[in-house]
């Protein structure tokens, strides 16, 4: 992948640019829980993106996508913004560095990526990632990481359309190699948590679907959860996130909130407590615990928050059937992924199983990834 980035920049630009990279990420636990306060437990992987970056000298980016094999060119001033809706990713990271005091001027470049785009792996916080930190070290802007974060989950609101929370690009930029994060999307603390489950495989199965309206029906799921919260504080002006909220004060306002409200608060609400008990249940390696919680949060993702689909309750009902240990959908949801963690000894069998039965009922084959976690945003030599 990077000599094709090397060749691309070389042909296009005639130079030689430094190269930075950004991962993808996995959550173990703490689904839609980042935008409400909550706890999140994601690692990186060692997928994400590329690129080749210089500066050229003018106040123009020239941009190309390997992958797509698309060229765009566009300003650094919100009137020469780009087309083509990947060009937005970079172009709204120099916005926000822009809007935060940066001075950065024009430059080349050219990436491509190995993780797979909408399979809930955040293809597109990879994206962000890597170029804020790019941008952070070769204008020697001095941006901490965390506001780097914030730069990329920005560009998600500002120029893509999505109201995300910021376990993507934290993931991608606070990675540790075989350690997994508990953030509080709160306090924005966090701690690394070594995770090496002896016995055990942690592997992705792709529905490789990617529903249509998935940014559309996320952003609402988050306006719910805001409605919710306006309905509590009515009692408890305390409570700022449904973090805050507990059960008995949703069923106090349950007459106030629509059904559908009402469910997606309950899953938040349940959903912040499994990430704490998983967590604790990791300290004493105890994973048929962390697998029970994982199957909870699939049901809860599925009939509460209804954010699964039939690719994916698929997939969960195969490893239910196979003994899998813990397994559910990932990330956004829509579409993508299941996270599995299975014992060694079941791992072979269950594969097996989901690629075939997955490919007798839909006609294709799902894909299979198995997770190395890895570290986060940086400069490659
Ligand atoms: C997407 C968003 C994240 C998070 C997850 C669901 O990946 O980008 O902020 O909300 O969905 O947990």
């Amino acid at each position: 992948m990077r000599q094709k980035i090397r060749n691309k920049f070389q042909e296009l630009f005639a130079s030689e640019g430094s190269v930075y990279t950004s991962p993808g990420r996995i959550n173990l636990i703490g689904e839609h829980t980042d935008y409400n306060g909550g706890f999140v437990f994601p690692g990186a992987i060692d997928k994400g993106m590329i690129a080749e970056i210089k500066k050229n000298g003018t106040d123009k980016v020239r941009a190309f996508s390997v992958d797509l094999n698309d060229y765009a060119e566009f300003g650094l001033t919100e009137a020469d913004a780009p087309k083509a809706s990947w060009a937005k990713y970079i172009f709204g990271v120099c916005r926000e560095i822009i809007k935060r005091g940066g001075e950065i001027s024009g430059f080349d470049t050219a990436f491509a990526g190995d993780v797979p785009l909408g399979a809930g792996m955040s293809s597109s916080a990879a994206l962000e990632s890597t170029y804020a930190f790019a941008l952070n070290d070769m204008y020697s802007l001095n941006i901490d990481k965390f506001e780097l974060a914030k730069i990329g989950q920005a560009t998600e609101h500002n120029y893509c359309g999505v109201n995300c929370g910021i376990m993507d690009q934290f993931a991608s930029i606070f990675g540790k190699k075989g350690s997994l994060i508990r953030l509080d999307c709160r306090s924005l603390e966090y701690k690394y948590f070594p995770f090496h489950p002896t016995g055990y495989k942690l592997v992705l199965l792709d529905s490789v679907v990617k529903h249509e309206l998935a940014s559309s029906a996320y952003n609402k799921r988050r306006i719910s959860c805001e409605t919710v919260v306006a309905a509590i504080r009515r009692n408890h002006p305390e409570v700022e996130f449904l973090r805050d909220a507990t059960m008995e004060m949703l069923n106090a306002v349950k007459a106030d909130v629509t059904s559908e409200d009402y469910m997606r608060a309950e899953y938040v609400i349940e959903e912040i407590q499994r990430v704490l008990d998983v967590c604790d249940a990791l300290e004493k390696d105890d994973y048929e615990t962390v697998g029970k919680k994982m199957y909870e949060t699939h049901h809860g993702m599925s009939k509460l928050y209804e954010v699964s689909c039939e690719e994916l309750d698929f997939l969960n009902d195969v490893a239910k059937k196979c003994g899998v240990t813990g397994s559910r959908v990932m990330g956004g949801g829509f579409g993508g992924c299941t996270i599995n963690l299975v014992k060694e000894d079941k791992y072979d069998a269950f594969v097996k199983e989901a690629f075939d039965s997955y490919t007798a009922k839909f006609g294709h084959e799902p894909k299979l990834y198995n997770v190395v976690i890895s570290d986060g945003a940086r400069k490659l030599k």
